[in-house]
């Protein structure tokens, strides 16, 4: 069977509705999940941006890609998959994406969090080269640990 096409592109203010829904579909539950104006700023203003999955003309997954003025560091700063798509290798794409957009912009290591019990994130982040390098306490709402995680860039 033929896998379907994807395309990854950036984000544009159109987007916003689409990734609203993604993120609320993924995040609501612990009241993590990006307000939309919040979502707007890393659209439109953050330095990177964020980077849509679209299939069939259809939005399902994205990414908020985000790097301080000449840092060395890309730092993925949320990465969400529709629960519609989930188990498609779609989130896997975007993360490759990630450390491939890295890598061509000169980025010597990419990091991000993730909740300790967030076991397919953290699952996901191992198999492409991440490694936990410190614990930030009390990082969630409701109280959770984050796992902060490295991948250096050959
Ligand atoms: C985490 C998330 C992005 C994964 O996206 P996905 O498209 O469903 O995952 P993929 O199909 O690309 O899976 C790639 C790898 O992720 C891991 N994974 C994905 N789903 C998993 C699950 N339910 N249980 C365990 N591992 C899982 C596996 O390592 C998998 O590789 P494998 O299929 O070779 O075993 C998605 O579940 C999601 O959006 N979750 C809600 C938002 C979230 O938690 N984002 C991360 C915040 S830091």
């Amino acid at each position: 069977m033929k896998m379907e096409e994807y395309t990854i592109r950036k984000a544009i203010g159109s987007d916003l509705d689409a990734i609203m829904e993604i993120e609320t579909d993924s995040f609501t539950v612990n009241n993590d999940n990006f307000s939309k104006r919040e979502l707007k700023y890393l659209i439109e203003k953050s330095k990177v941006g964020c980077f849509v999955l679209e299939m069939g003309g259809e939005v399902l997954a994205y990414t908020s890609l985000l790097a301080r003025a000449n840092a060395s560091n890309l730092r993925i700063y949320s990465l969400a998959v529709h629960s519609k798509a989930r188990g498609k290798k779609l989130g896997e794409a975007l993360l490759k994406f990630g450390i491939q957009y890295a890598k061509e912009n000169g980025f010597a290591s990419a990091t991000l969090e993730v909740k300790v019990n967030n076991k397919p994130a953290i699952s996901l982040y191992q198999k492409n080269g991440f490694e936990t390098f410190s614990i930030k306490e009390n990082y969630y709402h409701d109280g959770s640990n984050a796992f902060c995680m490295r991948r250096m860039m050959e």
